[in-house]
């Protein structure tokens, strides 16, 4: 069966969607629409051709803050440093761990890379949800902000393992 990707729309079905993280599946269920409409997020979803959705992620821009960032990373770069928030990004329970949810973060960060040859970013930023989401995102070159939740990883870096380019 063929996976497709696409925007969230009226016509997705989400009442099923289980991802083992009960606040990622109510926020999809309840208020991604309403973000969309209000262009606080932008939210893609998958499924296999029949509505059903399986996974999702959202999408926004964001403004990372260079002195919460480790030297290293804020080095060059102005105060207000512009950057992209991937967001939620989840995968149905019943088809973890056999690599999809690393299908979806690429496809996921391959969309960001198109969106960022218009807009510029120098980072995408993701806030995990637990232990294990920040050992996933890890394994996947984002780097820890030590004392926070949440990992950054370089754009031009990305580009450059989707062939993107930029
Ligand atoms: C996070 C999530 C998307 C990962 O999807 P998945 O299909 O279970 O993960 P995959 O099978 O694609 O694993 C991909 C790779 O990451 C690694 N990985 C997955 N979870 C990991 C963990 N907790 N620690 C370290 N590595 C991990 C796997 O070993 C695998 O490595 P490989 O590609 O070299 O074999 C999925 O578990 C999920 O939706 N969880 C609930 C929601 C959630 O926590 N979202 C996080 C965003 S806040």
């Amino acid at each position: 069966m063929t996976l497709v990707s696409e925007a969230l729309g009226d016509h997705h079905d989400l009442s099923a969607f289980v991802s083992g993280q009960p606040s990622l599946d109510s926020w999809l269920a309840q208020h991604a629409r309403g973000a969309d409409a209000r262009r606080v997020a932008r939210t893609f979803v998958w499924h296999y051709g029949d509505g059903v959705v399986v996974a999702s992620y959202s999408l926004a821009a964001h403004v990372l803050m260079k002195d919460q960032l480790p030297r290293a990373l804020g080095r060059g770069g102005p105060e207000h440093i512009p950057a992209v928030l991937l967001a939620r990004l989840a995968l149905a329970s019943r088809l973890q761990g056999e690599g999809l949810g690393s299908v979806v973060l690429a496809e996921a960060l391959g969309r960001l890379v198109e969106a960022t040859k218009a807009v510029a970013a120098r980072f995408v930023v993701v806030d995990a949800i637990d232990a294990e989401a920040a050992r996933f995102y890890e394994h996947h070159g984002f780097r820890p902000i030590p004392g926070t939740v949440r990992l950054v990883q370089k754009l031009s870096d990305v580009a450059a393992a989707v062939g993107g380019g930029v």
